[in-house]
């Protein structure tokens, strides 16, 4: 397995193909500063509604923020509305430090779809080109990340015209819609992706341990892999999968908790499920029950007490 051989998007390389995924709620700065620190070798930002920062909505920004060792570094955004979208590009690259934009084409969230945004763009190819255009505006490269279609020549159509659109880099989550989370990945279908387009392609699903990135690597063809759930409450994967010691939940929860603070994070709900996550990690179920029914910040303290 050659992680540590690296990938390119446009003029951006990166130094191994281990990519910690877009995930809400997760994949936060402090969260991404971890999993850099343990070896992942570009990070995104968790989704950000492209009608929310068009107007100005300050909550959509702040999951915009980054910090200089957190590159580099793509910004999601999910949208079905052209000029919104192109407002939003505008106003983010004008503001915040990330090296390229990336379009949410899989998201299979009942609320996303019926925006037509999401996974519905898997549908609507021509909006999703005018979508990619008009990120291009903001002057920064733009990736996507999608799902598979049922039909493998449906999604190869759409990443051609993807490409055609100027797109410089897709991740493809090797499952449809209706499989969400479970069920296999189809590493054929990536594969075959892979083999159309002449922009890198990242592969995306279940990669837990050495061996699914290599097998990963290997069927598919991609230039890098893309880490989810395995990373939640365990940014350590990323040392594990290159065979260097890692870092264990808890300790991770503890820097955590120091970076959250460092850089005057407020949302004391996101606190706590990050939290949970790592305890969920060491099993400490006693601890759980106690941080779930923490109301203030005090009660969260006390409930971390007896681990330090
Ligand atoms: C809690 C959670 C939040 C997610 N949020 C996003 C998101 O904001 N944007 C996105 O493109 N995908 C999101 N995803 C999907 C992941 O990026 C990834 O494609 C999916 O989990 C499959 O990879 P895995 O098997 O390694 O988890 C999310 C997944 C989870 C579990």
């Amino acid at each position: 397995m050659k992680t540590e051989k690296g990938f390119s998007i446009a003029d951006l390389k990166m130094n191994n193909r281990l990519v910690l995924a877009p995930m809400a709620a997760i994949s936060d700065l402090p969260f991404r500063l971890l999993c850099r620190k343990q070896g992942a070798s570009l990070c995104y930002t968790e989704m950000i509604n492209a009608e929310a920062v068009a107007r100005n909505n300050k909550s959509a920004f702040r999951l915009a923020e980054s910090h200089p060792d957190d590159q580099p570094l793509g910004l999601q955004l999910f949208g079905a509305r052209v000029e919104s979208m192109e407002a939003a590009a505008k106003k983010l690259a004008g503001t915040e430090k990330f090296d390229f934009f990336d379009l949410n084409m899989g998201c299979p969230d009942g609320r996303v779809l019926r925006q037509g945004a999401g996974a519905a763009l898997l549908r609507r190819e021509t909006r999703a080109c005018e979508l990619v255009k008009a990120i291009k505006e903001a002057g920064k490269p733009v990736t996507v990340k999608v799902r598979l279609n049922p039909n493998v020549l449906n999604s190869i159509r759409v990443c051609k015209a993807l490409e055609k659109a100027g797109v410089d880099c897709i991740t493809v989550h090797g499952r449809t819609v209706k499989q969400k989370y479970s069920g296999p990945v189809d590493f054929v279908s990536i594969k075959r992706i892979t083999k159309a387009v002449s922009i890198p392609v990242i592969a995306n699903g279940n990669i837990r341990s050495r061996k699914d990135v290599k097998i990963t690597l290997e069927k598919t063809g991609a230039a890098a892999v893309m880490i989810g759930r395995g990373a939640i409450g365990n940014p350590g994967i990323f040392a594990d999968l290159q065979g260097h010691l890692a870092i264990k939940p808890i300790n991770a929860m503890f820097n955590y908790l120091k970076l959250f603070e460092e850089f005057g994070m407020d949302k004391f709900g996101r606190k706590k499920t990050q939290v949970i996550r790592f305890l969920t990690k060491v099993k400490k179920q006693q601890v759980i029950e106690l941080v779930q029914k923490a109301g203030t910040e005090e009660e969260l303290e006390q409930a971390l007490a007896e681990l330090k």
